[in-house]
């Protein structure tokens, strides 16, 4: 795509960058509806992360978004933040308006769409507030998706980390004001937990191509449980792989990332982008 002088630009902030699938999920949107746009790598220092908002803010950039390890510094810079970043404590989405800066986390929408949209596909229905959730993990990417299930009407969530303090901050953090229960158990007794469990999320970066494997049986999980692993890639983690093995229904991570990438690129870029298979297999490629 050739730009114009008028065309609009956006951005993915992080340090390092260049493992980011954004430009190119956003890029082939660009193109596929011959937007005049574009979406960069933007690789910057976490002590430069300030003066290079900044500085994009006053280039023209309709916005950017925000990834490791600067979530946490995008939610102090934001002039607004909104109640979901706020409860996430994380913002992954600026946009820039008339010199300020509005924060914004697409985290938990991507997730949730991406498990309904999966719901969908595989012909099963989730009806939220009556499940059993147990979520394995209790980092940045957990609390993303604990606000994500807690909004969907998750009333019982179990909580199994490594490290059972972080677990109990996050427990304690999100608990307070919404409805339903977050249970913290030992990492140890994450095999028992399964045990009437409708839905399983793991939000941990095991699995993951490069981490040790996720141990975990699966024997006590009932074959009508969901299996869903925030890891994309490999797209089929090993958690993914032994569940649909054993004929539980599974949702990969990679349309989390696509679909918390469509309310930024909305708003920059002043479209509405769709999640298609197509897209899915050009994001893989790479
Ligand atoms: P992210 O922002 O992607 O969630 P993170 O904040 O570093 O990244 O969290 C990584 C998660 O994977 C944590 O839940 C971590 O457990 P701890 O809180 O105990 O560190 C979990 N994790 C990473 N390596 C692990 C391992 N070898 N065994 C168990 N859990 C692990």
């Amino acid at each position: 795509m050739i730009l114009s002088g008028k065309a609009r630009l956006a951005g993915v902030i992080g340090w390092p960058v260049s493992h980011s699938k954004s430009p190119r999920l956003h890029g082939y949107w660009l193109e596929n509806m011959g937007i005049d746009g574009t979406y960069l790598p933007l690789a910057i220092e976490p002590e430069n992360f300030e003066a290079a908002v900044r500085g994009l803010m006053h280039s023209g950039f309709g916005g950017v978004n925000v990834t490791v390890p600067h979530k946490e510094a995008a939610l102090a810079f934001c002039d607004e933040v909104d109640p979901l970043a706020k409860r996430i404590g994380a913002v992954n989405t600026i946009v820039f308006k008339n010199g300020r800066s509005y924060g914004s986390n697409t985290d938990a929408f991507g997730f949730i769409e991406n498990l309904k949209q999966g719901a969908e596909k595989l012909d099963f229905s989730l009806g939220f507030s009556g499940l059993k959730t147990v979520v394995l993990g209790a980092g940045g990417a957990s609390r993303g998706v604990i606000v994500a299930l807690q909004d969907a009407g998750v009333q019982n969530i179990i909580l199994v980390n490594r490290t059972r303090e972080r677990a109990e901050v996050l427990a304690a953090d999100l608990s307070s004001g919404a409805d339903g229960m977050i249970t913290v158990a030992d990492w140890d007794d994450r095999n028992n937990v399964l045990n009437g469990c409708d839905l399983l999320v793991n939000t941990t970066s095991l699995g993951m191509a490069g981490q040790p494997p996720l141990e975990l049986s699966l024997d006590k999980l009932p074959k009508s449980c969901v299996v869903t692993d925030i890891v994309y890639a490999p797209l089929v983690t090993p958690l993914l792989a032994l569940a649909k093995e054993r004929g539980n229904k599974i949702v990969d991570g990679l349309g989390m990332l696509l679909h918390q990438a469509r309310p930024g690129f909305e708003a920059w870029f002043g479209e509405k982008p769709e999640v298609t298979e197509d897209l899915r297999k050009f994001v893989l490629e790479s």
